[in-house]
């Protein structure tokens, strides 16, 4: 068995919740997130299930899994080795509700200048727009210590004359779905927060303005 497509499809069910209880999946969906095909993810969850890491069930066209102790014991020691080369990470909760901005986030994230580094150093396809939380006042510290740690930069740029300023990027959970947090440099608000992710959040959770979400950033010292 391909122990890198194993390894990604665990870690991909366990951010899913399956640790601990029957998650339903389509294996189109799962297969995509970690980059191969339906057939492809189809065939190493099988596998996964020979190898008693996972027990699996059909659900109608999609199908319940649910990560074995075996399994769990696999991710472990996965987390066990990075956390022996990165040491602990800190994580800055935020929480307040989703509100709407000005549309420009779509404009920014669209920028090729942006889009390409997005990619390459926080390694997804960004939907196109941020998703803008005002963070509740007791989680406003949090928010300005975030100000001046440092963690990803996404570089600024000159197009046409016009200058784009630098981006401090965080790897960050919403509603435990991974994307990032991102501080633009010219950004002043204090308690509100940026989101990207590789999907619509909106769509996902069904947010609308006003809804209540949890962040988590990560962060290593
Ligand atoms: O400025 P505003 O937040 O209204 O718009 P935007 O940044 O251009 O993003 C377009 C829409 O997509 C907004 O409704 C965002 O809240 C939403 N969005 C989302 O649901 N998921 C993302 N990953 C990014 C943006």
């Amino acid at each position: 068995m391909n122990r890198a497509y194993a390894q990604m499809l665990l870690r991909e069910l366990a951010l899913r919740g399956a640790m601990d209880r029957y998650v339903i999946i389509s294996t189109k969906d799962v297969g995509k997130r970690i980059g191969i095909s339906q057939q492809s993810a189809s065939r190493w969850l099988s596998e996964l299930e020979t190898e008693g890491l996972i027990r699996r069930e059909r659900f109608g066209k999609n199908m319940k899994v649910k990560i074995t102790p075996a399994g769990i014991n696999i991710l472990k020691r996965i987390y066990y080795e990075y956390s022996a080369i990165f040491g602990i990470p800190k994580i800055i909760k935020l929480k307040g509700t989703v509100i709407s901005g000005l549309g420009e986030g779509r404009y920014y994230i669209m920028k090729e200048g942006y889009r390409s580094q997005i990619r390459e150093k926080l390694m997804f396809d960004p939907y196109p727009g941020t998703l803008n939380i005002k963070v509740y006042p007791n989680y406003v510290d949090n928010a300005r210590n975030l100000r001046e740690a440092n963690d990803i930069i996404l570089k600024g740029f000159v197009e046409n004359g016009r200058k784009f300023g630098d981006v401090r990027a965080f790897f960050a959970t919403i509603e435990g779905y991974m994307g990032a947090l991102i501080i633009p440099e010219m950004s002043h608000y204090k308690d509100i927060v940026e989101i990207i992710a590789d999907v619509s959040l909106r769509e996902k959770f069904r947010l609308k303005d006003g809804d209540e979400v949890e962040i988590n950033v990560y962060l290593l010292s």
